[in-house]
C-alpha cells in the first residue's frame, strides 16, 4: 500500500524530473509573476485559467496547460523563456517558497479546499495515474495514505498550516486567499476581487466570459488532451468539480476518524473556522 514518489532530502515530492523539483526551490521570480498556490486537488487547474486569463486580457487565447506553468515541473530555463507576465503554479509549503518571491513581492493566490474532497479528489488522481504512482489499492487502504501524509507533498495538515503561518508572518507580500468552495459559491465576486488584486481589467462583461471559458464543462472539453492515460477514459485533471463529494466516499466510522484527526491538527486554524462550519463535521 505505497505510492511511487520521490524522495529529496528526506521530503516527498512527485516524480517529476530532480533538477525541477530542486529549480523550484531557488526559482528566479519576478515582480509580475503571479503564482497560484495550493495543496494538489484544491483548484489549480481552475484558478490558474482564470488568472492567465485576466493576465491576457482576453478570453482569445491559445489552449495552453497549467502544467506549463508548473514550477516544480518544467525545468528552469524554460521557465526563463515565458513571457511577462508569468501565470505560475506550485504545490510548495510556504517555508519551501524560493526567496526570490519575497524579494520581488511576486503575487501569489492561495486557495484552501474542504480536505476530505482534497482526499477523495487526490485518490482518483493517484489512481488513475497509475504510469507515475503505480497505485493499486483501494480507498480504505488509501485515506490512511492521506491521513499520515504518505503521499506527493505530504500532509494536508501540515501543508495547510505552513500557508497559515506563511501569510500570518508576511504580510507585506501580497496573497490574494481563496477557497475551492468560496469559488464555487461567489465565483464573479471572487474572480472580481482576484482581478482587483492583480490590477487587470475587471468589467462585468469580461469577467464573465472568463467564468464561462473557465467552467468545469468548458475546461473538461477542451483541456488535458494529453492527460488521459491508460486505464483512464476520462480526463484526469476534471473530474466531478464539486464541493461535498466526500460525502460519497466517506463511511461513517472514516468521517468519524477524519475528524478525530482534523480536530488535533487543526485546532485554532483558519481552516478549522472554515471547514467545521461550512460543511457540518458529520
Ligand atoms: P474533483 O476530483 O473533486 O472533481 P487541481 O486542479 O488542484 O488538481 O484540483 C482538481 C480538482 O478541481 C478536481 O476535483 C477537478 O475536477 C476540479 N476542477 C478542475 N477544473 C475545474 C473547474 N473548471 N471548475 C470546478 N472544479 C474544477
Amino acid at each position: 500500500n505505497t505510492l511511487t514518489v520521490l524522495e529529496y532530502e528526506g521530503r516527498l515530492y512527485p516524480d517529476f524530473d530532480l533538477k525541477a523539483i530542486k529549480g523550484a526551490l531557488t526559482f528566479e521570480a519576478r515582480p509580475d509573476d503571479v503564482v497560484v498556490c495550493a495543496y494538489p486537488k484544491s483548484g489549480t487547474h481552475w484558478v490558474w485559467e482564470m488568472v492567465r486569463l485576466l493576465l491576457a486580457g482576453t478570453t482569445d487565447v491559445p489552449v495552453v496547460e497549467k502544467d506549463d506553468g508548473m514550477i516544480e515541473f518544467i525545468l528552469p530555463e524554460e521557465l526563463e523563456k515565458l513571457p511577462s507576465p508569468r501565470a505560475l503554479n506550485i504545490h510548495y509549503p510556504f517555508e519551501f517558497l524560493s526567496k526570490s518571491f519575497f524579494t520581488n513581492r511576486s503575487k501569489f493566490v492561495y486557495i484552501s479546499r474542504d480536505p476530505r474532497d482534497v482526499a477523495v479528489s487526490y485518490f482518483h488522481h493517484h489512481r488513475k495515474l497509475v504510469q507515475y504512482y503505480k497505485y493499486k489499492g483501494q480507498w480504505q487502504d488509501y485515506l490512511p495514505l492521506f491521513l499520515e501524509g504518505n503521499v506527493d507533498y505530504e500532509s494536508w495538515f501540515s501543508y495547510t498550516k505552513s500557508w497559515e503561518e506563511g501569510i500570518a508572518q508576511n504580510l507585506d507580500q501580497p496573497i490574494y486567499v481563496t477557497s475551492y468552495e468560496a469559488m464555487h459559491e461567489d465565483t464573479l465576486g471572487q474572480l472580481r476581487k482576484m482581478a482587483q488584486f492583480l490590477g487587470t481589467r475587471h468589467d462585468d462583461e469580461f469577467l464573465q466570459q472568463v467564468i464561462d471559458k473557465c467552467s468545469f464543462d468548458n475546461m473538461r472539453a477542451t483541456k488535458g488532451k494529453n492527460e488521459v492515460f491508460e486505464g483512464s477514459n476520462s480526463p484526469i485533471m476534471y473530474r466531478k468539480g464539486k464541493v461535498g463529494d466526500w460525502k460519497n466516499n466517506f463511511t461513517v466510522a472514516q468521517s468519524e476518524r477524519f475528524n478525530e484527526i482534523f480536530e488535533k491538527q487543526m485546532a485554532g486554524t483558519k481552516a478549522h473556522t472554515l471547514y467545521s462550519q461550512l460543511n457540518k463535521r458529520t
